[in-house]
């Protein structure tokens, strides 16, 4: 089966990061931090917190409780009912970096809800306005009577409710937690009666239910064997799902330890599964599933991990970082453009076509919106019609509307925008012919084939 492109992240060429075969683990930064406050500011000897190997019972035990990370900061600030204040003997960095240590710490237990399934035959009509009661239904309703049911019933809802709209990816997480059960733990059959519903959350509750009860040190074989027996059988979007949803179950599993995540993904069989599970843990990481804030994310720097992780990760960091970048910016394009000139030397033109996928997304493919954002690009136009056209032909499963997004745009960078498109395009067939007779349907530029056909640019 070919391991070619079927969604964004594969979108960029590789040539960027073949070959590079030392694997560095990024430097933990805040976390190391955190943990030392946790243990000299006497944390550890009111709490229990098992990264920490702490015992205390003066306060409540955190991995039980598994607060958020705004109530620790303010319960660390104001301290209260039997717990000082370290106001003033902790700077806010401090207190940051120690309430970031103790939510990366605790997110283990906190977001295991899909994988602590048990079956208790709750239902759907049950639920009112609460998560947590929806996930139970809908995973029993998977659990009991199959995914494919689960799914259909889900996607009624989601019509229909916007609470359950708007909670989707955990409760989708949830049906595929029930449906590993149901199958006992079967990840090819589970995967093979799911759907991408909901930016896939269903992959992704299935990868992290089955993780469950696997030592750190076993992570990497274990990953391994999960996709291994999904891809035997499955259409190549299917083995795309299982390796990239493997990114976003190693993040959640892990507790959001991005460098352990990475390092795991590094270690599957071929090139193709370690970028789709890179890209996985990279997309968990800016918008966790749970609504979780990972500590791999630094609101003063917009470009963070990116600038942390080594470079063989660095691609489908930058491919991916505006999305981060946009929302803390007010979606501003052009505070982002802004950040993206910042890049590390060599990654601008790559947060650029991030920028172009973004514009592709955020205007749902409008093409005249998509022009006017790339245009505030400036000298980095074309790298944001690239970006904006391989998202768009990648979505659109065919090259017309980014012909038209091409076409459109300024003489001098036709011939690269087309490029992309061809990228993409050559990802959906093998033969050569039909790869040239796919282009030539929408452009004479002949970019197009030599994209198609994995040529470097300029033809
Ligand atoms: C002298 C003992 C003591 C020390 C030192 C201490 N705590 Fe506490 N902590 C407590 C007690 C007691 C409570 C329960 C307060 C309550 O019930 O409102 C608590 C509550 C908490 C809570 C729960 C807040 C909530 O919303 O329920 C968090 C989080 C927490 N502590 C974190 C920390 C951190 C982080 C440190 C170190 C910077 C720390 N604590 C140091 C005793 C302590």
């Amino acid at each position: 089966m070919r391991r070619t492109g079927v969604a964004l992240l594969l979108a960029a060429s590789l040539a960027g990061c073949g070959g590079q075969a030392a694997q560095h683990r990024a430097a933990p930064a805040a976390a190391t931090d955190g943990a030392a406050l946790f243990a000299s500011a006497g944390c550890a000897g009111c709490h229990t917190l098992a990264a920490a190997h702490s015992h205390g019972t003066t306060g409540p035990n955190l991995d039980q409780l598994a607060p958020a990370y705004d109530r620790i900061v303010k319960q660390v600030q104001n301290g209260g009912a039997g717990m000082p204040s370290f106001r003033t003997k902790l700077s806010t960095e401090q207190i940051r970096a120690v309430a970031l240590y103790v939510t990366g710490a605790t997110a283990k237990s906190r977001v295991s809800v899909a994988a602590a399934f048990k079956p208790d035959h709750r239902t759907v009509q049950s639920c009112h306005a609460d998560s947590t009661c929806f996930q139970q239904a809908f995973a029993d309703l998977a659990y009991y009577r199959g995914p494919k049911v689960a799914l259909a019933r889900f996607v009624h809802e989601m019509r229909t409710s916007s609470f359950v709209e708007e909670n989707c990816h955990r409760i989708a997480h949830a049906i595929g937690a029930g449906a590993l059960t149901r199958f006992h733990g079967d990840v090819g059959t589970a995967f093979a009666r799911g759907s991408a519903v909901c930016w896939s959350g269903y992959y992704h509750g299935i990868l992290e239910r089955a993780f469950q009860g696997i030592p750190d040190s076993r992570l990497a074989t274990v990953a391994r064997g999960l996709c291994a027996r999904v891809e035997a059988h499955a259409s190549t979007f299917i083995a795309y799902q299982c390796v990239h949803g493997l990114g976003h179950g190693l993040m959640i599993y892990t507790g959001y330890d991005l460098p352990l995540a990475l390092h795991t993904c590094d270690r599957l069989r071929t090139q193709w599964d370690q970028v789709s599970c890179t890209g996985g843990v990279f997309m968990e990481n800016q918008s966790s599933s749970y609504g979780f804030k990972s500590q791999w994310l630094r609101p003063k720097q917009p470009l963070y991990p990116c600038t942390a992780v080594s470079r063989r990760h660095k691609l489908y960091c930058y491919l991916m970082v505006t999305s981060q970048i946009l929302p803390d910016e007010g979606y501003s394009w052009t505070k982002t453009v802004a950040v993206c000139r910042r890049s590390e030397p060599g990654w601008v033109p790559t947060c650029f076509q991030s920028l172009g996928r973004d514009a592709s997304g955020q205007t749902r493919g409008r093409v005249t919106k998509i022009e006017r954002i790339c245009r505030v690009a400036g000298d980095m136009e074309r790298e944001c019609l690239l970006g904006a056209a391989k998202d768009l032909t990648s979505n659109d499963a065919n090259g017309r509307r980014a012909a038209r997004l091409c076409s459109g745009s300024p003489a001098a960078v036709r011939a690269y925008c087309f490029y992309g498109v061809g990228e993409i395009l050559g990802t959906f067939t093998a033969d050569p012919r039909q790869r040239a007779a796919q282009c030539r349907a929408l452009t004479r530029e002949r970019s197009c084939v030599a994209g198609a056909n994995g040529r470097p640019f300029p033809a």
